[in-house]
Order: C-alpha cells, then sequence, then structure tokens
C-alpha cells in the first residue's frame, strides 16, 4: 500500500506555466491513493481552468476566500484541518513572498496560515526571480519555519532562459512526498555526497577530466536535504548552481576531492560517491608544455580510491558507490560491492545518450543480500527512490533511529 493512501492533501496551484504540470500531480496523488482537494488562486485560474482540476480531483475548486456557497460545503477553516498535508505547486515568487510575510489575502494563504498541517511548496519561476535576493531570502525564512521546498529543478525555461527555476517534475515531487514522511525520514542523518567530475592538471593550463555533469549527486543533495538530512557535498568542478546544503566544499582534483571526502566521512552516517574520480593523473608540469616534439607521452599515476578509503575507515559510514559501466553492468557492480566492501552499488550504463550529462537517468542498484531495478526516469525522481532504499538499508542496519 503507498504510503500516500488514504491521505487528505490539499493542492494549492499558484498563478505560472507550470499550473498546467499540477494537473498531472494531482492524477498521480490520486493514483497513489490519496484524497485531494485543490484551491487556485484567481493567478492560476488564467492559466489552466478550474474544471481540469474538479475533474480530476472528483471535488469542486475553491479559490474565492469568502465564497458562501464554498463556505457553507466546507468553509475554510474546515479545510484547513482536514489536510494531512498541503503542496503548493507550482508556488509562485509572489505566493513565497506572502507565505513568508504571513499575510492571508486570498484563500491559498489563508489556508497556509491557519493549518497545522506540513506545508510543501515546489516553487517555479523565472531564474532571475528565483535568484532575487528577496526570493533567496523569503525561501531560506520559509525553511526556517518548517517549510519544505521541493526544487525547483534548473534546465530550459518557459520564457526561453536556462537556469534554476523549473518546477519539479510531478514524478519526482510524489517521490518526494512518499519517501519524505511529514518528519522526514532522514531527518538528521548526516549525509555526505561526493559529485561531479574532477580535473587533473597537466600543466598550468590544461587538465585531464571527463563527462560527468553532477547532475545525479546534485539532485540526491537536493532530495536529501529535502528529507530532512544535514547534507555535506564535495564537488568537482561543475556548471549547476549550488544547491541548498549545510556544507558545500568545491574541489579540483582526484586528491583534493579525496583529502576532503576522508576529512568528513568519519562524521557522516551515510557516504554516497556519485563523483567521477579520475582513476589515473599526471604530475603536472610546472611550465606550460612546448609543442617541441612530434608525439607527447603523459605517464599517469593510479590516483587514490576515495570510496574504497572511506569503506575502510575503522568507523565508516554507510558507504554507497556508484559504478559506471559500458557493458556486464549487473557483474560489475557485484564485483565492486564485494570488492571495496560497499553496503550498496548504484550502477548505470554509460555511452551514448546514456548515464553522463543528461537529464534522465537508470540505476541497477545492489547490496549483499538484495538487488532492484530503477527504470528510466529524471534523476530528480530516481534522487528519491534510490534514498528510499538507502535509508532502508540504513535503517536496517540503525533501527533505533529510524521514524517509521
Ligand atoms: N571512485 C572513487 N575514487 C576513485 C575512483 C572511483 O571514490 N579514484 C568511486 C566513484 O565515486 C564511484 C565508484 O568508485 O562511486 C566506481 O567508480 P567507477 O569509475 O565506476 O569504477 P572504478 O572503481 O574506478 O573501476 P573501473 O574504472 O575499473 O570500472
Amino acid at each position: 500500500m503507498s504510503p500516500l493512501s488514504g491521505q487528505n492533501i490539499l493542492l494549492g496551484v499558484t498563478g505560472g506555466i507550470a499550473a498546467y504540470k499540477a494537473a498531472e500531480l494531482l492524477r498521480l496523488l490520486r493514483g497513489a491513493g490519496a484524497e485531494v482537494r485543490v484551491v487556485m488562486t484567481p493567478a492560476a485560474a488564467e492559466f489552466v481552468g478550474p474544471l481540469t482540476f474538479q475533474a480530476l480531483s472528483g471535488h469542486p475548486v475553491s479559490s474565492e476566500l469568502l465564497d458562501p456557497a464554498a463556505e457553507s460545503a466546507m468553509g475554510h477553516i474546515a479545510l484547513a484541518r482536514w489536510a494531512d498535508r498541503i503542496v503548493v505547486a507550482p508556488a509562485s515568487a509572489d505566493v513565497m513572498a506572502r507565505l513568508r510575510a504571513g499575510l492571508a489575502d486570498d484563500l491559498l494563504t489563508t489556508l497556509c496560515l491557519a493549518a497545522t498541517a506540513p506545508v510543501i511548496l515546489a516553487p517555479a519561476m523565472n531564474q532571475a526571480m528565483w535568484q532575487h535576493p528577496a526570493t533567496r531570502e523569503n525561501a531560506a525564512v520559509l525553511r526556517q519555519r518548517g517549510i519544505c521546498l521541493l526544487g525547483p529543478a534548473t534546465g530550459e525555461q518557459a520564457c526561453g532562459e536556462t537556469g534554476p527555476g523549473r518546477m519539479l517534475e510531478p514524478a519526482a515531487i510524489l517521490a518526494a512526498l512518499i519517501t519524505a514522511e511529514p518528519s522526514g525520514r532522514l531527518a538528521g542523518v548526516r549525509i555526505l555526497i561526493s559529485a561531479g567530475p574532477t580535473r587533473e592538471a597537466i600543466d598550468p593550463v590544461r587538465y585531464l577530466t571527463n563527462r560527468s555533469s553532477g547532475r545525479m549527486g546534485y539532485a540526491l543533495a537536493a532530495a536529501a536535504t529535502a528529507q530532512g538530512a544535514r547534507v555535506s557535498l564535495v564537488s568537482g568542478p561543475t556548471a549547476l548552481p549550488r544547491p541548498d546544503v549545510e556544507r558545500h566544499v568545491a574541489v579540483e582534483s582526484a586528491a583534493e576531492m579525496a583529502e576532503a571526502v576522508l576529512g568528513l566521512a568519519p562524521a557522516s552516517d551515510i557516504y554516497i560517491g556519485t563523483a567521477a574520480v579520475a582513476d589515473y593523473a599526471p604530475a603536472p608540469s610546472a611550465d606550460k608544455i612546448k609543442k617541441d616534439a612530434d608525439t607527447l607521452t603523459l605517464t599517469l599515476t593510479r590516483t587514490r580510491d576515495i570510496l574504497a578509503a572511506v569503506a575502510g575507515l575503522p568507523e565508516r559510514p554507510f558507504t554507497v558507490g556508484f559504478a559506471a559501466e559500458t557493458r556486464d553492468l549487473e557483474t560489475y557492480a557485484r564485483a565492486k560491492l564485494a570488492a571495496k566492501r560497499l553496503d550498496m552499488v548504484a550502477a548505470n550504463a554509460v555511452g551514448a545518450g546514456l548515464g553522463f550529462e543528461v537529464d534522465d537517468n537508470a540505476l541497477h542498484v545492489c547490496w549483499p543480500d538484495g538487488e532492484t531495478r530503477l527504470p528510466t526516469a529524471p534523476k530528480t525522481v530516481l534522487a528519491h527512490q534510490l534514498l528510499d532504499l538507502i535509508a532502508d538499508r540504513y535503517h536496517a542496519h540503525h533501527p533505533a533511529q529510524d521514524p517509521r
């Protein structure tokens, strides 16, 4: 049975092009067994007609604060009490500002103020609006008050710009709601994540690197934070915006990453090594190498295996590795699990259009006495599904800390 089965979810829809995605979220929530009532702001109704939400939820949509007909059916205070959770998706910059100020100038903000249920926001707005100091501050204050922010994701926007501000995909929001119990199943758990590629200097102007974009690690960092974990992210160079994590350490080389990760690992409960760490590095030349000769030979030396080193610590965290393979995925994944003495391995196929530099991925996850497949999905969705598996295995080792 889905954890959402029988839950009363109040879905708030605010004005923005992502409002159409709220219809899909509503469909998914109902599919997961939740009872859903929809409240729209007047601006949201400019984007998608209330009839769509009425048909999908099976209930009339509320939008007016002082609507005698609606008040006689289920008054706004009764609606606030009815909700087990309030999910606002999309949450515009405007509604975030009004919630932060504690305004109750429409039905949705009034309900958020009157309800004692957890409030979850899935922000969606133009990237400049999301990055504006006012919105950043509003987001930080709302988080401090215990409001959970899911996303936004980074990517191409309806306005033609690219950056952070896209609403998380409905499937990712659903996955977050399923895995994140109101109190957060990973609440307070210290999770260390490595992400991105490393850069190995050849000389002062050149380096060796790989195709890792960092997206999987960053999606895990965001998902773990949304689930209440205390996240430290050690990241190689990426083009991604810095996520809201407790600690962010920027590194370049495999040696720097090893130092940062091994420094933080003893004080971590879980380590997830998503980084594509260079296996070999050159000894960098102090001066720029001149093109005097017809050929150039580089001698590369093995780098330290960070994952194996973490798994070998006397007080080791629950250790999860990734395995990027072009063939024999499952065999290599099991071999890495055993060779590095890991608690779990998430393996993915790499090659044309797969694994690196793309938004979607599929994982084959194995642990000493089990395995499962997570089929192709956006990395933001996979992140929540993988964290759920990690939480299961981690809590099996530490049953006293499991809030379930
Ligand atoms: N890893 C690491 N340190 C290294 C190399 C890899 O911590 N120097 C970690 C990666 O973060 C990942 C896992 O090891 O979690 C597997 O990485 P992968 O490149 O798939 O495998 P390798 O162990 O490097 O083995 P091979 O390249 O032979 O497949």
